[in-house]
């Protein structure tokens, strides 16, 4: 059909027999043939896309097995060279309900990246907000802002928008590590921008310091430098590492004052922090949420549901994960996905091969910043998908059993 426009319409109308929608008549699939003539799309036909009772996410939960990831990650290496263009020898998870796009969720990219031995990765800068979690190995140093920051296994080093960065592997040994980014979210925004740094780092800069300098500054518990000149100038966190040794302490420290009758876990047997920003004590990056849960051996996690969605890493231990009405086993290094309003459980089960004390760690990034400022967060404990206990969320019951009454007369 060619329209006034002197294009093919992509409007498709289908005049549908169903309650609560017209009659179908000759005249109404002439309205819906001039409809389509001008680019019209009326609300009847798609209220229960475009509003649904409850967030249908086209995401589906999804585990990838780290081994997999690891070993193609290596091939990758031999195969594929760094270097200015492709950038980053970065492979994306793809979501098998998001159309073979590079997103792990409608909003959250995540990547396993690896550096050959001696490589660097160019600089460059982009408005994504951006970190790297390392699942295992040491040996490269990412330079922010001309600042060289080293990575070991279980480091958290987020890196805001906009500001420049390269990275270089010191040693004779690859290394992979996990990237995280908002690039689905500011796809859909049409708000990003990038821009190509220098082609090498200085040899200043292609150093090796156990420490950077933004650790030296902002790396001390409960204690903010007082100097102007080093005041963060844009959103996100100056602190450009978070140490796994930091991290483990603490919630080793929550599980124990469980034992000894105080607070400090999230349920039992359930402990969990969240990294921040010490400048400001909100999230690390402005768009992303990032935690470490640690779930104590045999320890199981409450059924929960929260709006936005989630990537999650198993940094160490085994056990059993439902999101969904799927359930799987992870062990270190696997990754999945929880899409909104999932419910979401873990349990514990020390593996024989396992290391550890029996805990299992998941480390956890999330969209949850976007939602809170759009006032869109909610969450629930209960299983069914329109349930709402939670007094935060009372208005979403009353909205909910609305919806439910309209949806029960709606033909989609
Ligand atoms: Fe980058």
């Amino acid at each position: 059909m060619t329209t006034s426009l002197d294009f093919e319409s992509p409007v498709r109308l289908k005049a549908v027999a169903a309650a609560n929608l017209p009659t179908v008549t000759p005249a109404l699939e002439e309205l819906y043939r001039g409809f389509e003539k001008e680019l019209l799309i009326p609300l009847w036909t798609e209220i229960g896309d475009l509003m649904p009772v409850h967030p249908r996410s086209k995401a589906v939960p999804h585990r990838w097995r780290w081994d997999a990831l690891r070993a193609l990650a290596a091939r990758a290496g031999e195969l594929v060279p760094v270097g200015r263009g492709g950038e980053r020898r970065a492979i994306a998870l793809a979501n098998p309900g998001l159309a073979g796009r590079p997103f792990a969720t409608p909003t959250l990219w995540a990547a396993i990246q690896y550096l050959m031995p001696g490589e660097n990765a160019p600089e460059h800068r982009h408005t994504q907000h951006a970190f790297r979690f390392v699942l295992e190995g040491e040996g490269v140093w990412t330079v922010v802002g001309g600042d060289p920051v080293a990575m070991r296994r279980g480091d958290f080093l987020p890196q805001a928008g906009w500001n420049w960065h390269a990275h270089h592997n010191a040693t004779t040994q690859p290394m992979a590590w996990i990237d995280g980014l908002d690039i689905p979210l500011q796809y859909i925004t049409e708000a990003q921008f990038f821009e190509f740094g220098r082609d090498e780092i200085s040899d200043g800069e292609r150093t090796t310091p156990e420490r950077s300098r933004a650790e030296r500054l902002w790396g001390h518990p409960g204690l903010a430098p007082v100097a102007q000149a080093v005041k963060p100038t844009r959103p996100g966190s100056p602190l450009l590492a978070y140490r796994w040794e930091n991290t483990d302490r603490a919630l080793s420290d929550q599980l124990a004052l469980e034992r000894e009758g105080y607070p400090g876990t999230v349920e039992p047997g359930h402990a969990a922090v969240r990294y921040t920003d010490p400048a400001t004590g909100g999230d690390v990056l402005p768009t992303i949420r990032v935690e470490l849960h640690r779930i104590a051996r045999n320890a199981e996690t409450r059924p929960a549901r929260e709006t936005g969605s989630s990537v999650y890493a198993v940094f160490d231990g085994s056990g059993t994960v439902t999101v969904g009405e799927q359930t799987w086993s992870v062990s270190r290094g696997d990754l999945f996905v929880v899409p909104s309003w999932q419910p979401f459980s873990a349990k514990s089960q020390a593996g024989a091969t396992d290391s550890d004390s029996g805990a299992l760690d998941l480390f956890r990034f999330s969209d949850s910043p976007v939602f809170e400022a759009l006032k869109l967060n909610r969450s629930s404990t209960e299983a069914s998908p329109a349930a709402s206990t939670q007094a935060s969320t009372q208005a979403s019951t009353e909205a909910s059993t609305a919806d439910e009454a309209r949806a029960k007369g709606d033909a989609q």
